[in-house]
């Protein structure tokens, strides 16, 4: 599936032996997984359009034993695949080849929650949803929330530097994370885990793995920011022609209604909207939302899903998706285009019966190119993984890219995190 549609060409890294193995279930006894099912949902990616064939899960519980995984695999030249609750876009969370599957899945502890400023410390295998549950019976909310939230880890949102449905009401990862604990390629551990709001000690290295995708180092634990969990929230669905989902959160109900109130008699007035439904209680909240996440499910259903996520200049937002209809004709199932609009973010999906290879053709380098002339972004928040890695150059200037390469050489001399993935191959 995977060398059919991207060619790409295995490095030279060993291959697990059964000696591996055993040592492996010397370090984590009983975690190792070489279960065929489990590794074949492990292996393929959420949209099913990547496929790897590696043969070893691995199931750590802790930091150290992390570290002791990556030291064994820096010093055997075993790539290794980081891997959260493997919802990423971008194919970066499943092994290419034969790369050993980390999993962050029993690293699910939160560590401390402070009852005061909201700071939250917990392992990077927690479930988003569980977390959101967990700060929100103690007054907080989680900054960031998505429609994968029922599987993604923290440690996988972080890792992309996921923006999603609270980005433009909280802000990004890097601002909210504090603090994050890292095991490096050699299996040195980084404990950069402050609780901290400020802290100007030299480097701020915890940003450098926050949307690294797993080609820096693993992820184990995160200290983030929460903020205290609104008192009233509004869901206003509006329409014409396109469909507009506004959250309100704020501390009084009747002054943050009014407010609301105000802002769509004035948009209806002027035209802007013609018809319109606002929710106030938890179900009818729930529901709007819903029609909102899981768009990308739907899609899913609908074939083959050609998937970009673009920076765009609000007012440009979806001037491609109009432009692509007439560029594409009936090639083309479905182009559809949704997103943040208040974070200037389009995600243009198209759909196809199945894969095709002229299709593909037909978007790509052009969607790239269109972007790129409009001073966009390739990749607003999914990252680049495995799909996107060659788009990068749209993105940024080559002196940007050369320090990235640099970066990782430096981090992980050997290229055994995350490889094939982030960055494009080296001439
Ligand atoms: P995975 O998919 O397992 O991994 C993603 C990447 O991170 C891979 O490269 C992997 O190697 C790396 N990684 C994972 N864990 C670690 C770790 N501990 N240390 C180092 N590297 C690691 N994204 C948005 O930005 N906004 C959205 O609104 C949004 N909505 C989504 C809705 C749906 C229904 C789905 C399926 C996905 C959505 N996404 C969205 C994609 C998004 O990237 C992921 O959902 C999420 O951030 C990935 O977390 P994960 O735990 O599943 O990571
Ligand atoms: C979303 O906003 O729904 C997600 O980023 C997922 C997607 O793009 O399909
Ligand atoms: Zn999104």
């Amino acid at each position: 599936l995977t060398q059919e549609r991207y060619p790409v060409k295995r490095l030279p890294f060993s291959t697990p032996s059964e000696a591996d193995l055993a040592a492996f279930e010397r370090i984590i006894p009983g975690r190792v997984v070489t279960d065929t099912e489990v590794l074949a949902a492990s292996n393929v990616d959420w949209l099913r359009t990547v496929r790897g064939c590696s043969r070893v899960l691995l199931r750590p519980r802790t930091s150290e034993e992390v570290a002791h995984i990556l030291r064994y695999c820096h010093e055997r030249n075993l790539a290794v695949n980081p891997q959260g609750g493997n919802t990423g876009m971008v194919g970066g969370s499943v092994p290419v080849f034969d790369e050993i599957i980390l999993s962050t899945a029993l690293m699910n502890q939160v560590i401390s929650f402070h009852s005061v400023s909201g700071t939250l410390v917990c392992q990077a295998g927690c479930i988003l949803e569980e977390l959101s549950q967990y700060v929100e019976a103690r007054g907080f909310v989680m900054p960031l929330d998505l429609g994968a939230k029922g599987s993604c880890h923290i440690g996988g949102n972080v890792a992309t530097n996921a923006g999603g449905l609270r980005f433009l009401r909280y802000g990004s990862l890097h601002g909210t994370v504090l603090g994050l604990e890292v095991v490096l390629a050699d299996g040195t551990v980084l404990n950069c885990l402050s609780a901290l709001r400020k802290d100007n000690t030299g480097y701020d290295l915890k940003q450098l793995f926050i949307g690294s995708e797993g080609t820096l180092g693993v992820i184990t634990a995160v200290s983030i920011q929460c903020p205290p969990k609104p008192r009233a929230v509004n869901v206003a669905f509006l329409e014409s022609p396109f469909y507009v989902l506004i959250e309100t959160s704020g501390s009084r109900a009747e002054h943050d209604a009014e407010k609301l109130n105000d802002f769509l008699e004035q948009a209806l007035r002027s035209g802007l909207v013609t018809d319109g439904t606002v929710a106030t209680d938890q179900m009818k909240l729930k529901a709007l939302w819903a029609l909102r996440e899981r768009i990308s499910e739907a899609l899913s259903w609908d074939g083959y899903v050609y998937k970009y996520d673009l920076s765009l200049p609000t007012d440009t937002l979806y001037d491609l998706v109009t432009d692509l209809r007439a560029r594409l004709g009936s090639q083309a199932k479905h182009v559809v285009g949704y997103g943040h609009l208040g974070d200037g973010n389009l995600h243009l999906n198209v759909t196809s019966e199945a894969f095709s290879r002229s299709l593909l053709d037909a978007l790509e380098p052009y969607v790239y190119e269109w972007t790129a002339g409009h001073r966009g972004s390739v990749s607003a928040e999914h990252g680049l993984g495995f799909k996107k890695k060659d788009a990068l150059h749209y993105s940024k200037p080559p002196a940007a890219l050369r320090l990235m390469q640099q970066l990782k050489a430096l981090l992980d001399p050997k290229g055994i995190l995350n490889p094939y993935k982030t960055l494009p191959a080296q001439a």
